[in-house]
């Protein structure tokens, strides 16, 4: 529906945002349900991020969703981040409070979750080990989220060994890293392998991984998802493991924010899918 005058607004901060999906996201949600409102692609460059997210109040906004390169700078700017966002180190949704005041939040965690339970429903945290690849910011919100979800070992991969050794910390005794070169034998007895490094995505090489030592039983998720099923996932998928795309991550972690700002529990479904799919992904 069209906005009216008294619609609700949020929007998308990056730099550049026009490769954003959430602007057809929110869209579909604000249509199925009829709800008033507008989801707006906010492109600021990092320089003048800090002073315009402090307008979000001032012009009336219900928040914003943060994508690169803004989400640390996010959570330096909101005046209190929930607890998993402080964990994380990363603010991706930020709720303007009755006050004016702003709410940081991260929901990369739980859309990673949620993403796995869907489409890996016989997966369990208690199944076994889990292996990360990579340690920037999306890896760092996997791994909070399936060390809360309780599994037991977490296997951090990284090109930069300092790196995953900051993931590691994060989860303190339940992790190990593991050297890059070292990445085939990490395989072994894992119950789950996540691709959270920007390898597989359409223009840079594929992820380098020897899928030999993997048990047929361990589920494999991509955070990548232009293409949706990346070199990893079509190497897993012949080989008989379990495989679950990057695009449900974003469709799931969509989900905080909108019932935040517009007050309803929105759901992912295969419309839903298909519909963000549809677009030209700017
Ligand atoms: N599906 C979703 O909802 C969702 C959400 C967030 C992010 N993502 C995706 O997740 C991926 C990572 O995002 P991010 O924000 O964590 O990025 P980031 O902070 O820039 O981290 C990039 C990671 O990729 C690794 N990497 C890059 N080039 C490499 C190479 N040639 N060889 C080995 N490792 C390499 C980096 O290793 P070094 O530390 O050694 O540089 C680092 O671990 C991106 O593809 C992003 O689109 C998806």
């Amino acid at each position: 529906m069209t906005p009216t005058g008294r619609a609700i607004v949020a929007g998308v901060f990056g730099w550049p945002a026009k490769h954003s999906l959430s602007p057809r996201l929110h869209g579909y949600w604000l249509d199925e349900h009829g709800i008033d409102g507008a989801y707006i692609p906010l492109p600021v460059p990092p320089e003048s991020f800090a002073q315009v997210v402090r307008l979000l109040p001032a012009m009336g906004m219900a928040g914003a969703n943060v994508t690169l390169p803004h989400k640390e700078a996010a959570l330096a700017s909101v005046d209190e981040a929930d607890e998993l966002a402080r964990r994380i180190g990363a603010v991706n949704t930020i709720v303007v409070r009755a006050d004016g005041s702003l709410l940081g939040r991260n929901s990369d965690a739980q859309g990673f979750i949620g993403n796995l339970r869907e489409g890996a429903p016989d997966w369990r945290p208690e199944d076994g080990p889990a292996v990360i690849l990579g340690a920037g910011g999306a890896a760092r919100a996997i791994a909070v989220a399936l060390f809360d979800a309780g599994v037991p070992e977490l296997r951090i991969v990284n090109r930069t060994t300092s790196r995953a050794e900051d993931v590691a910390a994060l989860v303190g005794g339940r992790s190990q890293v593991s050297l890059w070169l070292d990445r085939a034998r990490a395989m072994d007895g894992a119950a789950l392998v996540v691709n959270a490094t920007s390898l597989g995505m359409t223009g840079a090489a594929p992820l380098d991984l020897d899928l030999d030592r993997l048990p047929p039983g361990a589920a494999v998720t991509d955070t990548v998802y232009t293409p949706l099923e990346t070199p990893l996932l079509a190497a897993a998928r012949a080989r008989g493991n379990v495989c679950v795309d990057g695009l449900g991550m974003l469709l799931h972690q969509g989900r905080m924010g909108f019932a935040a700002w517009f007050g309803v529990e929105p759901a992912v479904s295969q419309g839903l899918r298909d519909f963000v799919l549809g677009g030209d992904g700017a």
